[in-house]
Protein backbone atom coordinates (compact mmCIF):
# COMPACT_ATOMS: atom_id res chain seq x y z
CA UNK A 1 0.00 0.00 0.00
CA UNK A 2 1.94 3.32 -0.68
CA UNK A 3 1.80 6.34 1.72
CA UNK A 4 -1.02 8.51 1.52
CA UNK A 5 0.19 11.87 -0.41
CA UNK A 6 -1.63 14.63 1.04
CA UNK A 7 -0.91 16.61 -2.17
CA UNK A 8 -0.63 15.29 -5.72
CA UNK A 9 -0.44 17.51 -8.91
CA UNK A 10 -3.06 15.69 -9.67
CA UNK A 11 -5.62 16.40 -6.84
CA UNK A 12 -4.47 20.38 -6.90
CA UNK A 13 -5.97 20.82 -9.96
CA UNK A 14 -8.99 19.04 -9.42
CA UNK A 15 -9.39 18.78 -5.80
CA UNK A 16 -13.30 17.83 -6.11
CA UNK A 17 -12.21 14.89 -8.04
CA UNK A 18 -11.92 11.95 -6.37
CA UNK A 19 -8.51 10.90 -8.65
CA UNK A 20 -6.38 7.44 -8.78
CA UNK A 21 -9.15 5.84 -6.56
CA UNK A 22 -7.67 2.81 -4.85
CA UNK A 23 -11.02 2.52 -3.07
CA UNK A 24 -13.35 2.04 -6.15
CA UNK A 25 -15.81 -0.46 -4.92
CA UNK A 26 -16.72 -1.73 -8.76
CA UNK A 27 -14.02 -1.04 -10.96
CA UNK A 28 -10.37 -2.28 -9.91
CA UNK A 29 -7.98 0.95 -9.97
CA UNK A 30 -4.45 -1.09 -9.75
CA UNK A 31 -1.59 -0.39 -9.93
CA UNK A 32 -1.71 2.66 -8.44
CA UNK A 33 -0.30 5.34 -10.83
CA UNK A 34 2.77 7.13 -9.70
CA UNK A 35 2.25 10.04 -9.43
CA UNK A 36 4.42 13.70 -8.42
CA UNK A 37 3.53 15.00 -5.50
CA UNK A 38 3.12 18.88 -5.20
CA UNK A 39 5.73 20.30 -2.22
CA UNK A 40 3.82 22.15 0.02
CA UNK A 41 4.16 26.02 0.38
CA UNK A 42 6.49 26.85 2.64
CA UNK A 43 5.62 29.74 5.40
CA UNK A 44 7.59 32.37 5.15
CA UNK A 45 6.81 33.31 8.51
CA UNK A 46 7.92 29.77 9.81
CA UNK A 47 11.36 30.73 8.18
CA UNK A 48 11.52 34.52 9.79
CA UNK A 49 11.42 32.96 13.05
CA UNK A 50 14.15 30.77 12.56
CA UNK A 51 16.35 33.65 11.49
CA UNK A 52 14.79 35.70 13.99
CA UNK A 53 16.30 32.55 16.54
CA UNK A 54 19.83 32.66 14.99
CA UNK A 55 20.05 36.63 15.09
CA UNK A 56 19.28 36.39 19.01
CA UNK A 57 22.05 33.67 19.03
CA UNK A 58 24.48 35.91 17.53
CA UNK A 59 23.53 38.91 19.62
CA UNK A 60 24.11 36.96 23.01
CA UNK A 61 27.37 35.44 21.52
CA UNK A 62 29.08 38.31 20.57
CA UNK A 63 27.26 39.40 17.43
CA UNK A 64 28.46 36.33 15.59
CA UNK A 65 27.91 33.08 14.78
CA UNK A 66 30.89 31.85 13.64
CA UNK A 67 33.24 28.99 13.35
CA UNK A 68 34.75 28.38 16.73
CA UNK A 69 32.74 30.58 18.40
CA UNK A 70 29.80 29.82 21.37
CA UNK A 71 27.47 31.53 18.63
CA UNK A 72 28.16 28.85 16.03
CA UNK A 73 27.58 25.66 18.48
CA UNK A 74 24.41 27.50 19.53
CA UNK A 75 23.20 27.66 16.37
CA UNK A 76 23.85 24.19 15.61
CA UNK A 77 21.87 22.85 18.96
CA UNK A 78 19.04 25.14 17.94
CA UNK A 79 18.94 23.24 14.20
CA UNK A 80 19.36 20.38 15.64
CA UNK A 81 16.90 19.87 18.51
CA UNK A 82 13.96 21.46 15.41
CA UNK A 83 15.45 18.40 13.74
CA UNK A 84 15.07 15.98 16.11
CA UNK A 85 11.93 16.82 17.43
CA UNK A 86 10.39 16.34 14.01
CA UNK A 87 11.67 12.39 13.82
CA UNK A 88 15.06 13.13 12.36
CA UNK A 89 17.86 11.14 12.20
CA UNK A 90 20.91 13.83 13.06
CA UNK A 91 24.29 13.33 13.64
CA UNK A 92 27.34 15.69 14.61
CA UNK A 93 30.32 15.62 12.68
CA UNK A 94 33.35 17.59 14.06
CA UNK A 95 36.58 18.48 12.55
CA UNK A 96 38.88 20.72 13.31
CA UNK A 97 39.94 23.93 11.70
CA UNK A 98 42.35 26.78 12.70
CA UNK A 99 42.80 24.51 15.86
CA UNK A 100 39.07 25.32 16.98
CA UNK A 101 36.38 22.53 17.27
CA UNK A 102 34.07 22.70 14.12
CA UNK A 103 30.39 20.80 13.31
CA UNK A 104 28.37 19.66 10.39
CA UNK A 105 24.98 18.95 11.12
CA UNK A 106 23.68 15.97 9.03
CA UNK A 107 20.01 15.18 8.84
CA UNK A 108 18.71 11.92 7.46
CA UNK A 109 14.83 11.57 6.92
CA UNK A 110 14.27 7.72 7.50
CA UNK A 111 13.19 5.97 4.44
CA UNK A 112 13.73 6.03 0.67
CA UNK A 113 16.65 4.28 -1.57
CA UNK A 114 19.87 4.16 0.60
CA UNK A 115 21.40 4.18 -2.91
CA UNK A 116 19.68 7.26 -3.81
CA UNK A 117 20.20 10.11 -1.72
CA UNK A 118 19.43 13.39 -2.53
CA UNK A 119 21.14 16.34 -0.50
CA UNK A 120 20.24 19.70 0.53
CA UNK A 121 22.61 21.81 2.33
CA UNK A 122 23.44 25.01 3.56
CA UNK A 123 26.23 26.59 5.40
CA UNK A 124 25.53 27.78 8.92
CA UNK A 125 28.26 30.01 10.69
CA UNK A 126 28.46 33.14 9.84
CA UNK A 127 32.08 35.28 9.23
CA UNK A 128 33.08 37.10 12.62
CA UNK A 129 32.32 40.36 11.49
CA UNK A 130 28.31 40.14 12.11
CA UNK A 131 24.96 37.68 12.41
CA UNK A 132 25.48 36.41 9.39
CA UNK A 133 21.48 35.86 8.42
CA UNK A 134 21.39 36.54 4.43
CA UNK A 135 24.92 35.11 4.53
CA UNK A 136 23.82 32.15 5.32
CA UNK A 137 20.88 32.29 8.30
CA UNK A 138 19.00 32.26 4.88
CA UNK A 139 20.01 29.39 3.69
CA UNK A 140 19.76 27.65 6.49
CA UNK A 141 16.81 28.51 7.68
CA UNK A 142 14.97 27.62 4.20
CA UNK A 143 16.56 24.05 4.33
CA UNK A 144 15.56 23.65 8.15
CA UNK A 145 12.12 24.52 7.22
CA UNK A 146 12.15 22.31 4.13
CA UNK A 147 13.06 19.64 6.26
CA UNK A 148 10.30 20.40 8.45
CA UNK A 149 8.03 20.25 5.94
CA UNK A 150 9.11 16.74 5.00
CA UNK A 151 8.15 15.87 8.12
CA UNK A 152 5.19 17.52 8.44
CA UNK A 153 3.73 15.78 5.09
CA UNK A 154 5.29 12.65 6.28
CA UNK A 155 6.90 12.25 3.30
CA UNK A 156 7.92 9.11 1.65
CA UNK A 157 9.74 9.75 -1.50
CA UNK A 158 11.42 7.41 -3.70
CA UNK A 159 14.83 8.55 -2.85
CA UNK A 160 16.57 8.68 0.99
CA UNK A 161 16.81 12.76 1.98
CA UNK A 162 19.86 13.93 3.86
CA UNK A 163 19.72 17.61 4.92
CA UNK A 164 23.05 19.09 5.98
CA UNK A 165 24.29 22.10 7.49
CA UNK A 166 28.03 23.04 7.52
CA UNK A 167 30.21 24.38 9.52
CA UNK A 168 33.43 26.34 8.70
CA UNK A 169 32.34 27.62 4.53
CA UNK A 170 34.08 31.45 5.26
CA UNK A 171 37.52 29.54 6.03
CA UNK A 172 36.91 28.09 2.74
CA UNK A 173 34.30 25.07 2.58
CA UNK A 174 36.42 23.20 5.31
CA UNK A 175 33.10 21.80 6.75
CA UNK A 176 31.52 20.26 3.43
CA UNK A 177 35.16 19.68 2.22
CA UNK A 178 35.58 17.54 5.39
CA UNK A 179 32.06 15.78 5.01
CA UNK A 180 32.74 15.08 1.11
CA UNK A 181 36.29 13.63 2.39
CA UNK A 182 34.65 11.26 5.03
CA UNK A 183 31.92 9.59 2.69
CA UNK A 184 34.57 7.69 0.72
CA UNK A 185 33.96 6.91 -3.00
CA UNK A 186 31.37 4.05 -2.17
CA UNK A 187 29.10 6.68 -0.54
CA UNK A 188 29.72 9.48 -2.76
CA UNK A 189 28.61 7.67 -5.71
CA UNK A 190 25.13 6.77 -3.82
CA UNK A 191 24.56 10.44 -3.87
CA UNK A 192 21.81 11.57 -6.74
CA UNK A 193 22.18 15.29 -6.07
CA UNK A 194 23.26 17.72 -4.40
CA UNK A 195 21.39 21.19 -3.66
CA UNK A 196 23.43 23.75 -2.16
CA UNK A 197 21.81 27.21 -0.51
CA UNK A 198 23.71 30.21 0.22
CA UNK A 199 22.48 33.40 0.77
CA UNK A 200 18.63 33.72 -0.94
CA UNK A 201 17.20 36.36 0.59
CA UNK A 202 18.99 39.32 -0.40
CA UNK A 203 17.81 42.69 -0.04
CA UNK A 204 18.46 44.27 -3.14
CA UNK A 205 17.68 40.09 -4.33
CA UNK A 206 18.49 39.09 -7.75
CA UNK A 207 17.08 35.55 -8.88
CA UNK A 208 20.25 33.35 -10.07
CA UNK A 209 19.91 29.27 -10.90
CA UNK A 210 23.56 27.59 -10.25
CA UNK A 211 24.35 26.50 -14.18
CA UNK A 212 25.18 22.88 -13.16
CA UNK A 213 23.88 19.43 -13.10
CA UNK A 214 20.67 20.35 -16.26
CA UNK A 215 18.11 18.38 -14.35
CA UNK A 216 18.41 20.45 -11.05
CA UNK A 217 18.88 23.56 -13.07
CA UNK A 218 15.59 22.72 -15.02
CA UNK A 219 14.06 22.18 -11.80
CA UNK A 220 14.43 25.38 -10.52
CA UNK A 221 13.62 27.19 -13.80
CA UNK A 222 10.79 25.39 -13.95
CA UNK A 223 9.52 26.55 -10.43
CA UNK A 224 10.41 30.48 -11.45
CA UNK A 225 8.71 29.78 -15.10
CA UNK A 226 5.29 28.58 -12.91
CA UNK A 227 5.89 32.16 -11.28
CA UNK A 228 6.39 33.92 -14.16
CA UNK A 229 10.18 35.41 -12.56
CA UNK A 230 13.07 35.24 -15.15
CA UNK A 231 16.09 33.51 -13.86
CA UNK A 232 19.65 34.37 -14.60
CA UNK A 233 22.72 32.05 -14.18
CA UNK A 234 24.80 32.31 -11.23
CA UNK A 235 28.25 33.83 -12.28
CA UNK A 236 29.33 35.26 -8.89
CA UNK A 237 31.48 32.66 -8.61
CA UNK A 238 31.74 29.13 -9.52
CA UNK A 239 32.96 27.10 -6.44
CA UNK A 240 32.36 30.02 -3.92
CA UNK A 241 30.06 27.59 -1.85
CA UNK A 242 29.98 24.73 -0.65
CA UNK A 243 27.97 22.55 -3.81
CA UNK A 244 32.09 22.56 -5.05
CA UNK A 245 33.21 19.71 -3.02
CA UNK A 246 30.03 17.93 -3.80
CA UNK A 247 30.90 18.61 -7.63
CA UNK A 248 34.39 18.00 -7.92
CA UNK A 249 33.70 14.70 -6.32
CA UNK A 250 31.24 13.97 -9.66
CA UNK A 251 28.09 14.31 -7.55
CA UNK A 252 25.26 16.13 -9.42
CA UNK A 253 25.08 19.78 -8.54
CA UNK A 254 22.66 22.72 -8.25
CA UNK A 255 21.22 25.88 -6.34
CA UNK A 256 20.00 28.96 -5.94
CA UNK A 257 21.58 32.43 -4.91
CA UNK A 258 20.34 35.97 -4.63
CA UNK A 259 23.50 37.89 -4.66
CA UNK A 260 26.12 39.36 -2.65
CA UNK A 261 28.25 42.18 -3.27
CA UNK A 262 28.10 42.04 -7.40
CA UNK A 263 25.98 45.31 -8.16
CA UNK A 264 22.55 44.63 -9.87
CA UNK A 265 22.74 46.17 -13.60
CA UNK A 266 19.72 48.26 -14.59
CA UNK A 267 18.69 45.14 -16.96
CA UNK A 268 18.73 43.41 -14.00
CA UNK A 269 16.36 45.52 -11.51
CA UNK A 270 14.37 46.55 -14.18
CA UNK A 271 12.82 42.70 -14.50
CA UNK A 272 13.58 41.70 -10.93
CA UNK A 273 12.84 45.06 -8.93
CA UNK A 274 15.05 47.00 -6.63
CA UNK A 275 17.98 49.30 -6.98
CA UNK A 276 20.26 49.08 -10.07
CA UNK A 277 23.87 50.42 -9.48
CA UNK A 278 23.54 49.36 -5.83
CA UNK A 279 25.03 45.51 -4.63
CA UNK A 280 22.39 42.77 -4.32
CA UNK A 281 23.47 42.71 -0.56
CA UNK A 282 25.21 45.42 1.12
CA UNK A 283 25.70 43.95 4.41
CA UNK A 284 27.71 40.76 2.67
CA UNK A 285 30.07 40.13 5.14
CA UNK A 286 29.35 42.85 7.66
CA UNK A 287 28.29 43.79 10.66
CA UNK A 288 24.65 44.90 8.66
CA UNK A 289 23.87 41.37 7.77
CA UNK A 290 20.95 41.19 10.79
CA UNK A 291 17.24 40.53 10.36
CA UNK A 292 16.51 43.77 8.85
CA UNK A 293 18.94 42.67 5.68
CA UNK A 294 16.47 40.52 3.96
CA UNK A 295 14.19 41.08 1.79
CA UNK A 296 11.44 39.25 2.07
CA UNK A 297 9.37 38.08 -1.49
CA UNK A 298 12.85 36.46 -2.19
CA UNK A 299 13.24 34.50 0.73
CA UNK A 300 9.49 33.71 0.38
CA UNK A 301 9.74 32.22 -3.16
CA UNK A 302 13.20 30.80 -2.73
CA UNK A 303 11.84 28.90 0.23
CA UNK A 304 9.48 27.91 -1.70
CA UNK A 305 11.66 26.47 -4.53
CA UNK A 306 14.04 25.10 -2.17
CA UNK A 307 10.79 22.90 -0.89
CA UNK A 308 9.67 22.67 -4.84
CA UNK A 309 13.23 20.84 -5.57
CA UNK A 310 13.61 18.16 -2.45
CA UNK A 311 10.02 16.90 -3.38
CA UNK A 312 10.37 17.10 -7.10
CA UNK A 313 14.01 15.39 -7.23
CA UNK A 314 13.65 12.92 -4.23
CA UNK A 315 10.06 11.51 -6.07
CA UNK A 316 10.60 8.50 -8.53
CA UNK A 317 9.40 8.47 -12.20
CA UNK A 318 6.28 11.46 -12.20
CA UNK A 319 5.66 9.71 -15.61
CA UNK A 320 2.75 7.40 -14.24
CA UNK A 321 3.90 4.04 -15.89
CA UNK A 322 1.99 2.79 -19.37
CA UNK A 323 -1.55 0.90 -18.27
CA UNK A 324 -2.06 3.36 -15.52
CA UNK A 325 -5.58 3.48 -14.36
CA UNK A 326 -7.28 6.90 -13.45
CA UNK A 327 -10.70 6.38 -11.78
CA UNK A 328 -13.32 8.28 -10.36
CA UNK A 329 -15.46 6.32 -7.95
CA UNK A 330 -17.79 9.27 -6.29
CA UNK A 331 -20.81 8.45 -6.92
CA UNK A 332 -22.86 10.82 -8.76
CA UNK A 333 -26.71 11.01 -9.50
CA UNK A 334 -28.49 10.70 -12.79
CA UNK A 335 -31.83 12.52 -12.97
CA UNK A 336 -34.59 10.72 -14.48
CA UNK A 337 -35.74 12.05 -17.84
CA UNK A 338 -33.21 15.10 -16.98
CA UNK A 339 -30.30 16.89 -17.95
CA UNK A 340 -26.67 15.68 -18.64
CA UNK A 341 -24.79 14.93 -15.98
CA UNK A 342 -20.77 14.41 -15.74
CA UNK A 343 -17.71 12.76 -13.29
CA UNK A 344 -14.36 14.11 -14.34
CA UNK A 345 -11.06 12.15 -14.02
CA UNK A 346 -7.61 14.23 -14.73
CA UNK A 347 -4.67 12.85 -16.44
CA UNK A 348 -1.28 13.99 -16.10
CA UNK A 349 2.07 13.06 -16.65
CA UNK A 350 1.29 11.93 -20.26
CA UNK A 351 3.16 13.08 -23.28
CA UNK A 352 1.14 13.08 -26.91
CA UNK A 353 -2.15 11.89 -27.76
CA UNK A 354 -4.22 9.19 -26.61
CA UNK A 355 -4.45 6.00 -27.34
CA UNK A 356 -6.09 4.75 -30.39
CA UNK A 357 -7.98 2.17 -28.12
CA UNK A 358 -8.39 4.19 -25.04
CA UNK A 359 -10.13 1.74 -22.96
CA UNK A 360 -13.08 3.64 -20.76
CA UNK A 361 -14.34 1.45 -17.86
CA UNK A 362 -18.34 2.15 -17.06
CA UNK A 363 -20.15 1.16 -13.94
CA UNK A 364 -23.40 2.71 -13.96
CA UNK A 365 -26.10 1.28 -11.71
CA UNK A 366 -29.44 1.79 -13.00
CA UNK A 367 -33.06 0.00 -13.17
CA UNK A 368 -33.52 0.52 -16.63
CA UNK A 369 -30.19 1.60 -18.81
CA UNK A 370 -31.97 1.48 -22.29
CA UNK A 371 -32.84 4.57 -20.97
CA UNK A 372 -29.30 6.26 -20.69
CA UNK A 373 -26.76 8.08 -23.33
CA UNK A 374 -23.58 8.04 -22.69
CA UNK A 375 -20.54 9.86 -24.05
CA UNK A 376 -16.55 10.61 -23.29
CA UNK A 377 -15.68 13.97 -23.68
CA UNK A 378 -11.94 14.79 -24.06
CA UNK A 379 -10.19 17.73 -22.42
CA UNK A 380 -11.01 19.69 -25.59
CA UNK A 381 -14.67 19.21 -25.05
CA UNK A 382 -15.36 16.32 -27.99
CA UNK A 383 -17.58 14.09 -27.36
CA UNK A 384 -17.16 10.24 -28.48
CA UNK A 385 -20.98 8.19 -28.09
CA UNK A 386 -20.43 5.21 -26.32
CA UNK A 387 -23.90 4.15 -26.14
CA UNK A 388 -27.27 5.47 -27.24
CA UNK A 389 -30.57 5.38 -25.69
CA UNK A 390 -32.86 2.03 -26.78
CA UNK A 391 -36.99 1.91 -25.85
CA UNK A 392 -36.01 -2.07 -26.09
CA UNK A 393 -33.10 -2.32 -23.98
CA UNK A 394 -34.79 -2.85 -20.20
CA UNK A 395 -31.33 -4.61 -18.46
CA UNK A 396 -30.09 -3.23 -15.23
CA UNK A 397 -26.66 -1.05 -15.26
CA UNK A 398 -24.59 -0.43 -17.82
CA UNK A 399 -20.81 -2.47 -16.38
CA UNK A 400 -18.72 -2.63 -19.31
CA UNK A 401 -15.28 -1.40 -20.83
CA UNK A 402 -15.80 0.41 -24.47
CA UNK A 403 -12.74 1.11 -26.63
CA UNK A 404 -12.75 4.61 -28.29
CA UNK A 405 -10.24 5.71 -30.82
CA UNK A 406 -8.78 8.43 -29.64
CA UNK A 407 -5.96 9.51 -30.89
CA UNK A 408 -6.74 12.69 -32.12
CA UNK A 409 -6.83 14.06 -28.42
CA UNK A 410 -4.20 15.49 -26.34
CA UNK A 411 -3.88 12.84 -23.67
CA UNK A 412 -3.30 14.93 -20.76
CA UNK A 413 -6.14 17.24 -19.32
CA UNK A 414 -9.78 16.58 -17.79
CA UNK A 415 -12.05 13.50 -19.18
CA UNK A 416 -15.59 13.56 -18.41
CA UNK A 417 -18.30 10.75 -19.07
CA UNK A 418 -21.33 12.33 -19.79
CA UNK A 419 -24.58 10.53 -18.71
CA UNK A 420 -27.87 11.74 -19.66
CA UNK A 421 -31.19 10.12 -18.89
CA UNK A 422 -34.23 10.41 -21.65
CA UNK A 423 -37.34 8.91 -20.70
CA UNK A 424 -39.20 9.06 -17.06
CA UNK A 425 -39.46 5.95 -14.25
CA UNK A 426 -36.09 4.50 -14.03
CA UNK A 427 -33.36 5.94 -12.37
CA UNK A 428 -29.58 5.58 -10.98
CA UNK A 429 -26.44 7.06 -10.59
CA UNK A 430 -23.03 6.74 -12.15
CA UNK A 431 -20.94 4.23 -9.42
CA UNK A 432 -17.48 4.63 -11.18
CA UNK A 433 -15.23 5.01 -14.09
CA UNK A 434 -12.32 4.81 -15.43
CA UNK A 435 -9.53 5.65 -17.98
CA UNK A 436 -6.70 3.28 -18.76
CA UNK A 437 -3.73 4.88 -20.47
N1 LIG B 1 29.84 31.64 -0.33
C1 LIG B 1 29.97 33.07 -0.20
C2 LIG B 1 30.00 33.37 1.27
O1 LIG B 1 29.42 32.64 2.01
C3 LIG B 1 28.85 33.82 -0.83
C4 LIG B 1 28.89 33.76 -2.29
C5 LIG B 1 29.49 34.61 -3.13
C6 LIG B 1 28.28 32.78 -3.11
N2 LIG B 1 29.31 34.24 -4.41
C7 LIG B 1 28.58 33.13 -4.44
C8 LIG B 1 27.50 31.67 -2.85
C9 LIG B 1 28.12 32.36 -5.48
C10 LIG B 1 27.04 30.91 -3.91
C11 LIG B 1 27.36 31.24 -5.21
O2 LIG B 1 30.57 34.32 1.67
ZN1 LIG C 1 27.73 32.20 2.46
CA1 LIG D 1 -35.39 7.16 -16.47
Amino acid sequence: MSPVRPRSLLAAAVAATALLSAAAPAVQAAPAPVAAVAAPDIPLANVKAHLTQLQSIATANGGNRAHGRTGYRASVDYVKAKLDAAGYTTTLQQFTSGGATGYNLIADWPGGDPNQVLMAGSHLDSVTSGAGINDNGSGSAAVLETALAVSRAQLAPDKHLRFAWWGAEELGLVGSKYYVNSLGTTERSKLAGYLNFDMIGSPNPGYFVYDDDPVIEQTFKDYYAGLSIPTEIETEGDGRSDHAPFKNAGVPVGGLFSGADYTKTSAQAQKWGGTAGQAFDRCYHSSCDTTANINDTALDRNSDAVAHAVWTLSAGSVTPPAGTVFSNATDVAIPDNGGAVTSSVSVTGRTGNAPSALKVGVDIKHTYRGDLVVDLLAPDGSAYRLKNSSGSDSADNVITTYTVDASTETANGTWRLRVQDIAAQDTGYIDSWQLTF
